[in-house]
């Protein structure tokens, strides 16, 4: 199809999510969170009271798994999409730091991986929009490797920490920093998001505000669109 799919990988604290959708919304385009996916699971997981180390259990949880994406039917922003596990709505469950602390366990599975790469793939495919934005860490690389926009997200550790804090009320920047490091540095085992493939335009967000960022993301769009 014509669809135009923006990929664009990125570490943790990059402003990935929020600038995606913020890009998005300004395109007209869909929005596509895959750390949404992975957390959602990992969500099934902890309620299943499962051993998030044991693969095995962890696959036979994807049988189980009944992932859905909705937008608000009554007309709301498509970049709002709601994550849904059943009939359980899990938009706000997947944040709590009990999901995140087992996310990247349940990541590193080949068999969650290869899973859940077939259904982002399904979900571009059947867009309807004139493009979709799809982020997380391995869409330049394996998700959408030929997607027509190719974008790495970064920003120095500092300036990671310093936004993930902001938004972590509460908790100290020693504590979100080390949490942070802990997940890049599991996640990086199994997917180099810190490096831009071949043909990955790199966006270094750390001295830009999150206006500068989306307009950066939109101008790299319109060079290859
Ligand atoms: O993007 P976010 O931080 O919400 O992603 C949560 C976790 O999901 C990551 O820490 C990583 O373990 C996993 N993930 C992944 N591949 C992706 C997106 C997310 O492994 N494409």
């Amino acid at each position: 199809s014509g669809t135009i799919v923006v990929a664009v990988d990125g570490p943790a604290g990059s402003g990935k999510s929020s600038v995606s959708k913020a890009s998005a919304r300004k395109l007209g385009f869909a929005y596509l969170d895959t750390g949404a996916a992975y957390r959602a699971l990992s969500w099934f997981v902890v309620q299943r009271r499962l051993d998030p180390t044991d693969s095995a259990a962890v696959i036979d949880a994807i049988a189980d798994f009944d992932y859905r994406i909705g937008t608000d039917p009554s007309g709301g922003d498509p970049a709002d999409t709601g994550v849904f596990v059943g009939d359980h709505d899990v938009t706000e469950a997947i944040r709590e730091p009990d999901v995140t602390a087992v996310v990247s366990a349940i990541a590193r599975v080949p068999e969650v991986r290869t899973y859940l790469t077939g259904l982002f793939r399904t979900i571009i495919r059947r867009t309807e929009r004139p493009g979709i934005v799809v982020e997380g860490r391995d869409i330049t690389t394996v998700v959408a490797p030929d997607a027509q926009v190719r974008i790495l997200l970064t920003a120095s550790e500092e300036a990671r920490i310093a936004r993930r804090s902001a938004e972590l009320v509460g908790q100290s920047a020693a504590h979100v920093g080390e949490q942070l490091h802990r997940r890049d540095r599991a996640d990086s085992r199994v997917v180099d998001f810190m490096n831009a493939a071949d043909g990955v335009t790199t966006v270094d967000s750390t001295d830009l505000d999150f206006d500068q960022t989306v307009d950066a993301v939109i101008e790299v769009v319109h060079s290859v669109t």
